[in-house]
C-alpha cells in the first residue's frame, strides 16, 4: 500500500478511536512486529537510494505522529476514566434531578386576555392609559364636581407635592377622555388596567384592583346596544346562556346610569351564598356617556352618543374561579397561585 494512503488511514483511525483498546489495536496494526509501517521500514534495504530516502522519511514521520497521537489520546481516555470513577463515588447518577420551577400566568392575566379576546371579536380595540393621573382626567373632564366626596382623602391617593394635584387614578374612566381627545367617533374601545383607592381592605376591597373600562360612541348607539353587548360578552365568557338586567344607578359621567346584573352563574338564579340569595350578581356599572363629558373632549352631544362601563376585572376572576378573597391576588402566596 502506498505510504501516503497509510498516513491518511492512520489519522482517520486515531480520530475515531473510542477506547484505550482501540488505540492499542491501531498501534499494533501499524507499528507492531507485523505492522504495516514496521514492514515498510524493514524492506527499505531493497529500495534504491532515492526511494529509500523518501519512504524512510515518511514512514518515520508516521511513526512519530502515531506515537504521539496515541499518547495524547491515552491521556484523555485515562483522565476521563479517572473522573468517571471519582464521580461515581460522589454522585449517584441514578437519582432523579430536581425539576426546574416553571412560571405561569396570574389568574387576572388569564381572564384579562380572555376578556380582551372576546371584545376584540366584537370590534373593540384595546387601549391603555397612565396609572398616575391629573385631576382633570380623573375628575373634572368626567363631570365630577370639585366638592364630590370621591375627591377627598378617603378615596384618593394624592401624590406629593399635593400642589401638583397628581394622583393614582381611582378608576380607568380617565382613559375615555384621553382617547376621545385624540380620536373621532365612531369608536369602540376597552381599557384594562389598575385603579387605586384609599380604603380599608377586606375580602372584597383592596387598595389596588383591576378594572375594565369600555366605551362605544357613534351616531345612534343606544342602551339596547349596551345591553346586547353585555349579554353577548357574558355568554361568551361563561360559555352558556345568561340573563342580564339593568337597574338604575348613578355616576356623574353617565346619564342615565345603571348597574348591569347578571344571573348568578353559580346557582343559575335560584339563590345561593355567592349572590346573597338574590339570584343576581352585580357586576357591571355603566350608562350613557354624559353630554358634559362629550363636550369636555370637543364632541357635539347633539351629534354623538354612546355608552360607557367600568367592570371590576378582579370580581370577574373571582367569579370564574370561585375565589372568595380579593387579597389573595396580590399576596404572592404560591399555594394560591400554583392552582392556575
Ligand atoms: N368608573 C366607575 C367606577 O370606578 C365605573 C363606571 C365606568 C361607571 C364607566 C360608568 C361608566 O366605579
Amino acid at each position: 500500500m502506498d505510504i501516503k494512503t497509510i498516513k491518511k488511514e492512520v489519522k482517520k483511525q486515531i480520530n475515531s478511536a473510542e477506547t484505550l483498546k482501540d488505540l492499542d489495536d491501531i498501534f499494533k496494526k501499524y507499528l507492531g512486529k507485523k505492522g504495516k509501517i514496521t514492514q515498510i521500514l524493514r524492506s527499505l534495504k531493497d529500495l534504491s537510494e532515492k526511494q529509500k530516502k523518501e519512504t524512510g522519511k515518511l514512514a518515520n514521520e508516521i511513526k512519530k505522529e502515531l506515537e504521539s497521537a496515541v499518547k495524547e489520546k491515552k491521556y484523555v481516555f485515562q483522565s476521563a476514566d479517572w473522573l468517571a470513577s471519582k464521580f461515581q463515588d460522589i454522585f449517584d447518577i441514578s437519582v432523579p434531578s430536581k425539576k426546574p420551577l416553571v412560571g405561569h400566568l396570574h389568574p387576572i392575566t388569564l381572564v384579562r386576555r380572555k376578556v380582551e379576546e372576546i371584545f376584540q371579536q366584537m370590534g373593540f380595540s384595546v387601549v391603555e392609559g397612565p396609572e398616575v393621573e391629573t385631576e382633570w382626567y380623573n375628575f373634572d373632564a368626567l363631570n365630577i364636581p370639585k366638592d364630590h366626596p370621591a375627591r377627598d382623602a378617603w378615596d384618593t391617593l394624592w401624590l406629593k407635592p399635593e400642589s401638583q394635584k397628581l394622583l393614582l387614578r381611582t378608576h380607568t374612566s380617565p382613559v375615555q377622555i384621553r382617547y376621545m381627545e385624540k380620536n373621532q367617533p365612531p369608536l369602540r374601545i376597552i381599557v384594562p388596567g389598575r385603579a387605586f383607592r384609599h380604603e380599608a381592605t377586606d375580602a372584597s376591597h383592596d387598595v389596588q384592583f383591576y378594572q375594565l373600562e369600555g366605551l362605544m360612541v357613534g351616531k345612534d348607539i343606544s342602551v339596547a346596544n349596551f345591553k346586547a353587548i353585555a349579554k353577548e360578552f357574558f355568554q361568551r365568557f361563561f360559555n352558556k346562556e345568561i340573563k342580564v338586567r339593568l337597574r338604575p344607578g348613578y355616576f356623574p359621567f353617565t346619564e342615565p346610569s345603571f348597574e348591569i346584573d347578571v344571573q348568578c352563574v353559580i346557582c343559575g338564579g335560584k339563590g345561593c351564598s355567592t349572590c346573597k340569595q338574590t339570584g343576581w350578581l352585580e357586576l357591571w356599572p355603566g350608562g350613557m356617556v354624559h353630554p358634559n363629558v362629550l363636550k369636555a373632549v370637543g364632541y357635539n352631544p347633539k351629534f354623538w352618543q354612546g355608552f360607557a362601563f367600568g367592570m371590576g376585572l378582579d370580581r370577574l376572576v373571582m367569579m370564574k374561579y370561585k375565589i372568595n378573597d380579593i387579597r389573595l391576588f396580590y399576596g404572592g402566596d404560591l399555594r394560591f397561585l400554583q392552582q392556575f
